[in-house]
């Protein structure tokens, strides 16, 4: 059943920027066209760059018509563009804001009913939200709401996270905060719950007495683009370890929820990700790469410290892998392994969950010689599906057994695509559904777990270089020989 926004309106605060053009403004297009904005539904964006009038919808046309999911409508998009804004200036500026106010406050169709959007540099998040706070911005009429969406990262380590939490809950009202992890926002992450709690075949074997090791890969065959801004200084463990590949853990290891509520779920990922562990050898257990120049795709690709914007010195981590262990009877001497990298062999974000061998194996050594260990993959992206690795009788007259795979694959099996993540993120904040939303306490446990980890690598670690093109530094392969295990190549 369509799940439809009422009455309301988005503000896009850095509308001119990256995030903005390539994902929130197609997805507004794509609810648009798919009937899930209501009518008189008012966009209105905010940037530095002197956009005026025509010029400003003429741009966002261009975005949603190259980007968007659906195909694109001239009709839909002009019945959205009557009710689009632009509002020039910097995020310190106080007339700007009072424009703003103006105009949010003239678009009757909302009802008042107006969601932030904070698609700007995190070092301007608490700005924009002070500024809220100080123009009206974020108090409610009577009987409409406000609400503020916040990108991540969230911080840049656990007392920023709460220094900004803060500045947040000080302009607007904790169920009205919306922490956006795009992850969240997937189908395929959604389908870890429905893979593991709808069915009765996973879960009997997805503790440590079956699970070997889980790994989570989130590899980009991308560099950092025109991100330079953004990337140096942050890195890959900051960038998307403290909040995609924690959230895949938190998902994939998490106890079955009492029931189906946003409430419910964030307490069991908060459990889960309490009871995360680090190694005590944090250099042995841990890796940070860097990439250099190498072939991707048949053609060369500079290095990182030779990308637009980069400092030739610059130490920032654009690949990262880490072991964490996660301290409770399902998974005690189970370890999660993580990795996340730019320019690697290719796009593909996956999670592994790798079962232990036969406790005897009726089978001599010859015959399984090819044969490794069962697997239960869950492939998030590109080919969104499900894959169960298991080992089957090579036809002929020998007894001789090897990897085969059985593919669920959602292209294959279901005829509905699947929305952008961002889509379903922003209807959520339109209807108030905080399901796909990690909570404070989530944001703040992930810190925790990586904040001794960026320490030991500022005071201690070395970033090993990586030529482009390859699965990361030969460092990560050795990290999991030690534990006499191998990273899969997807
Ligand atoms: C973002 C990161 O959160 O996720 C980017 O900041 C990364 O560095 C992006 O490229 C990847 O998203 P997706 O949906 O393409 O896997």
């Amino acid at each position: 059943m369509s799940r439809i926004a009422g009455p309301s309106g988005l503000v896009v605060f850095g509308v001119t920027g990256d995030l903005s053009r390539k994902k929130l403004v197609p997805a507004v297009y794509d609810l648009a066209n798919r009937g899930l904005l209501p009518p008189g539904f008012a966009l209105t964006g905010f940037a530095r760059p002197r956009w005026e009038g025509e010029n400003f919808a003429d741009v966002l046309h261009e975005s949603a018509a190259r980007h968007a999911r659906t195909p694109f409508r001239e009709d839909v998009w002009q019945q959205l563009r009557q009710e689009m804004r632009f509002v020039q200036g910097d995020f310190a500026d106080d007339d700007a804001f009072e424009l703003l106010a103006k105009e949010v406050g003239a678009r009757d169709g909302t009802r008042g009913n107006h969601a932030f959007y904070l698609s700007v540099p995190p070092k301007c998040f608490a700005t924009v939200v002070r500024q809220l706070k100080k123009h009206g911005l974020a108090d409610p009429p009577e009987g409409a709401w406000r609400r503020a969406v916040v990108e991540k990262p969230f911080g840049h380590d656990l007392e920023s996270a709460r220094e900004l939490n803060a500045t947040v809950l000080d302009a607007f009202a904790p169920d009205a905060v919306f922490r956006v992890d795009h992850y969240l926002g997937k189908e395929t992450v959604q389908n870890i719950l429905a893979l593991r709690f709808a069915n009765t075949m996973f879960e009997p074997v997805w503790n440590r007495s079956y699970v070997d090791h889980v790994q989570i890969t989130m590899a980009e065959d991308i560099g950092i683009g025109g991100r330079a801004g953004y990337y140096d200084g942050i890195g890959a463990a900051r960038d998307v370890i403290q909040n995609h590949l924690l959230q895949l853990l938190a998902l994939t290891a998490m106890e079955e929820p009492g029931s189906f509520t946003a409430e419910a779920l964030a307490a069991e990922k908060s459990k889960v990700l309490a009871a995360v562990e680090l190694p005590a050898d944090l250099s042995a257990h841990t890796v940070r790469g860097q990439y250099a120049a190498g072939w991707q795709g048949g053609e060369r690709v500079p290095g990182y410290r030779q990308e637009d914007g980069i400092d030739p010195g610059s130490t920032t981590d654009t690949y990262a892998a880490i072991k964490v262990g996660v301290r409770n009877r399902r998974w005690a001497g189970v370890p999660f392994y993580l990795r996340a990298g730019k320019r690697l062999g290719r796009r593909v974000t996956e999670i592994a969950v790798v079962l232990g061998r036969v406790p005897h194996s009726l089978f001599g050594r010859t015959a399984t010689d090819a044969l490794g260990r069962n697997a239960i993959v869950i492939r998030v992206q590109p080919d969104e599906g499900v894959t169960v690795r298991l080992g089957a009788k090579v036809p002929g007259t020998s007894m001789e057994i090897r990897d085969v795979s059985m593919d669920f694959a959602y292209d294959g099996s279901f005829t509905e695509s699947s929305p952008e993540a961002y889509e379903r993120l922003i209807l959520d904040v339109l209807l108030g559904d905080a399901g796909l939303f990690p909570r404070t306490e989530e944001v703040e446990l992930c810190w925790r777990i990586l904040d001794p980890i960026e320490r030991h690598w500022r005071d201690n670690g070395t970033v090993v270089p990586y030529p482009a093109g390859t699965w990361g530094p030969v460092e990560a392969d050795t990290m999991l020989a030690r534990d006499g295990r191998s990273w899969r190549r997807p």
